[in-house]
């Protein structure tokens, strides 16, 4: 199997446009776990025009032109790093096959309205089958493509948002762990800015449920499930689509609180114990957030980056409105 590379654009962009029933549902009744367990589900993005290799690396190189590299991941190759944009990205895209990398293209639905109005045509279908109105209460929703080496594993980790891996080329099996494996300071360092805090622990592999994707078969995980990822012996697309609400966003500022308040040496309680404690610290995070928030990562850091820089009076402030809120 061989990768194409841009040299053989097509003209055909607006053929992607066609989002609407990008999901098919045997049950409807299987979202009925959504946020709460696993499940798959078919789809067809396998053929889908937007999702070929050419016109991957185009929205990429376009995207590295218009907006400097901050959509785009690469791997730190200092034989990549050497050349201009123009070549690295057909370079690594070449690499792929024979070598061990992979690339991440995220926030597709910035770089062009094609992927925003795919975006759109998912989170509508994903209403109708939960019942839930996803585009009036998200605050953050994205598409993000993986195109990875045969063999490459994704370590153990686990994310904010409501997740859907799509699976367009290759196959992989998806290593799904149940949310009770994460200790609440693992949760607390994560939103504290360190994305890796889940560690993987002896045993726990037994804890987890196996999911084998292949081209038209996609699965479900909820936010803050650990997964881990090991890819098949092929070249791998994947597609993630991913969105947040307030509930989900307002349960990370109250984990920012725990770790701020674990610092002063407080035991706080989790998050759902007492909902009016949760709402309090939520809102002492808050108050330093940025008001206008441009990107996911300004509504879920800014606050307590801002609280925990040295070189503001936040951390005070923080600490006295904390203080007996366990
Ligand atoms: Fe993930």
């Amino acid at each position: 199997m061989s990768i194409a590379t841009n040299d053989n654009l097509g003209s055909d962009f607006d053929r992607g446009k066609s989002g609407s029933g990008v999901i098919e549902v045997e049950r409807k009744s299987d979202w009925d776990a959504l946020n709460r367990s696993p499940f798959t589900f078919r789809h067809h993005l396998e053929h889908h025009p937007l999702f070929a290799i050419p016109r991957l690396v185009n929205i990429a190189e376009s995207a590295v032109e218009k907006r400097g590299p901050r959509n785009v991941y690469v791997p730190d190759d200092p034989e990549l790093k050497n050349l201009p944009w123009k070549q690295r990205l057909p370079e690594a895209v070449r690499r792929i096959e024979g070598g061990s990398l992979w690339l991440k293209i995220s926030q597709l639905q910035e770089l062009h309205s094609d992927y925003r109005d795919l975006l759109q045509d998912i989170l509508a279908q994903m209403e109708d089958f939960s019942g839930l109105p996803l585009r009036r209460t998200v605050t953050w929703a994205g598409l993000t493509v993986f195109i990875a080496s045969p063999n490459v594993v994704t370590p153990y980790h686990f994310d904010h948002d409501t997740n859907f891996l799509f699976q367009i080329r290759g196959e992989k099996d998806v290593y799904l762990f149940d949310r009770s494996v994460v200790l609440e300071q693992e949760i607390e360092h994560f939103y504290a800015g360190d994305l890796m805090a889940g560690k993987f622990r002896e045993g726990m592999i037994d804890k987890s449920g196996v999911f084998h994707l292949a081209p038209g078969t996609a699965v479900h995980h909820p936010p803050l499930a650990p997964h881990l990822i090991k890819n098949a012996d092929n070249v791998s697309i994947s597609l993630s689509m991913f969105y947040a609400d307030r509930f989900l966003d307002e349960r990370a500022r109250t984990y920012q609180a725990n770790y701020c308040m674990r610092r002063l040496g407080l035991r706080p309680r989790p998050p759902g114990q007492d909902p009016f404690r949760d709402r309090l610290k939520s809102a002492a995070i808050n108050i330093f957030s940025k008001s206008h928030p441009k990107t996911q990562d300004d509504i879920l850091y800014s606050g307590i980056r801002r609280v925990l820089s040295p070189r503001r009076g936040a951390n005070r402030i923080v600490k006295r409105a904390l203080h007996g809120a366990g």
